[in-house]
């Protein structure tokens, strides 16, 4: 049995402290360690979004449960370039995004994962993200929101991702050729819709994880968990780091 509520007056003292860009996990907003009850182990730093055994599902043994019956889109049919925006069905894509949505849309509560051994913690109440400032896709809407889990120019040529294809009206030398060596991470559709890490000539795509790393690690290099400057004009500034429009 999953449990659907965790009282949030039980945050740890962490998240008042300011968190460090690529300090990993610890004190971010993404800290939800030492949540527990009297009596059992309290959660670690992985629990609310990984945990080993009796996963929710296998891919990244995701432990949050998804958003229900939820299509994320947006309020346009394609982009600018003719690129078609995708319906994102909230539980069955395989790509990173509607793991995060499944707690930035607002629908699910931050607590509604398993315990160890995937067993109910102790009754407590917990809400979803509640904050419309750290929403993303509430009730599956994604107008205004810049495009995830579509084609990427990779190599500076079209792409099929999530089964759209890059538009014809691309400017494929605005694009830099593969901002991995940026610090991106880029994913690739086999097809079928199995995603991993990492660039393939054809296949490659973005999702929320090819801006930001949940994880605080390494290659942040602003605020946000961003993979990138939030502000300025050098080859940092995250927006240059796909687009050579500087
Ligand atoms: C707030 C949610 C969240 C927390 C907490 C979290 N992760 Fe993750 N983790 C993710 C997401 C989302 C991905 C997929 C990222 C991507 O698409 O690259 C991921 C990917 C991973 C991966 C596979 C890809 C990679 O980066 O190597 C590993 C391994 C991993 N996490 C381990 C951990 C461990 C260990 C912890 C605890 C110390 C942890 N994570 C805490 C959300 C989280
Ligand atoms: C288990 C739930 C959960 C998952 C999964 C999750 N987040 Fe979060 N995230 C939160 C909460 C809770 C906050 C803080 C919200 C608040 O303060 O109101 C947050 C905050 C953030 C912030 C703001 C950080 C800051 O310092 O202000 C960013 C950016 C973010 N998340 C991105 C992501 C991305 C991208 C993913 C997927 C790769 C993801 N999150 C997955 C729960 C989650
Ligand atoms: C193209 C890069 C990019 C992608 C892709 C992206 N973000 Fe962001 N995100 C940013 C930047 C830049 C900021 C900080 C500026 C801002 O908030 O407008 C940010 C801020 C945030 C914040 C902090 C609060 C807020 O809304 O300002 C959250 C939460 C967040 N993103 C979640 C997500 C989620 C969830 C996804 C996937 C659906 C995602 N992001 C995809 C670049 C990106
Ligand atoms: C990880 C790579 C990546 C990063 C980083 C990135 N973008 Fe994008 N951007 C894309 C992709 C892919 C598209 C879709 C291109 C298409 O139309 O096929 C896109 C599209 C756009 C569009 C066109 C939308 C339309 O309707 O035509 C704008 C404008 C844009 N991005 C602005 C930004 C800004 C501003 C930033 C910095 C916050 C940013 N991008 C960061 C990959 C990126």
């Amino acid at each position: 049995m999953r449990f659907k509520a965790l009282l949030f007056g039980l945050l740890p003292a962490v998240f008042l402290a300011p968190a460090v860009a690529n300090a990993g996990i610890t004190a971010t907003k993404h800290d939800f360690s030492g949540i527990g009850g009297i009596g059992q182990e309290p959660t670690g730093l992985c629990t609310f979004c990984h945990t080993p055994h009796k996963a929710m599902s296998t891919l990244l043994l995701w432990n949050h449960t998804l958003s229900q019956n939820v299509s994320f889109s947006w309020d346009v049919p394609e982009t600018t370039a003719g690129t078609a925006f995708p319906t994102i069905p909230s539980d069955t894509y395989k790509g990173t995004t509607t793991k995060c949505l499944s707690c930035h849309d607002g629908s699910v509560a931050i607590g509604d994962i398993g315990w160890w051994n995937g067993g109910a913690p102790l009754p407590l109440t917990n809400n979803p993200i509640g904050d419309p400032a750290f929403q993303v896709g509430l009730g599956g809407d994604m107008s205004g929101n810049h495009p995830v889990a579509m084609p990427i120019p990779f190599n500076n040529a079209p792409s099929t991702y999530n089964g759209v294809g890059t538009g014809t009206g691309i400017t494929l030398a605005d694009w830099k050729a593969d901002p991995q060596t940026l610090g991106i991470r880029l994913f690739t559709d086999d097809g079928a819709g199995n995603i991993k890490a990492g660039a393939t000539a054809g296949l490659t795509g973005i999702e929320c994880s090819s801006c930001h790393d949940p994880h605080n690690g390494n290659g942040v290099q602003g605020p946000y968990f961003l993979l990138g400057e939030l502000g300025g004009s050098t080859a940092n500034y995250i927006c240059i780091k796909c687009h050579t429009k500087e």
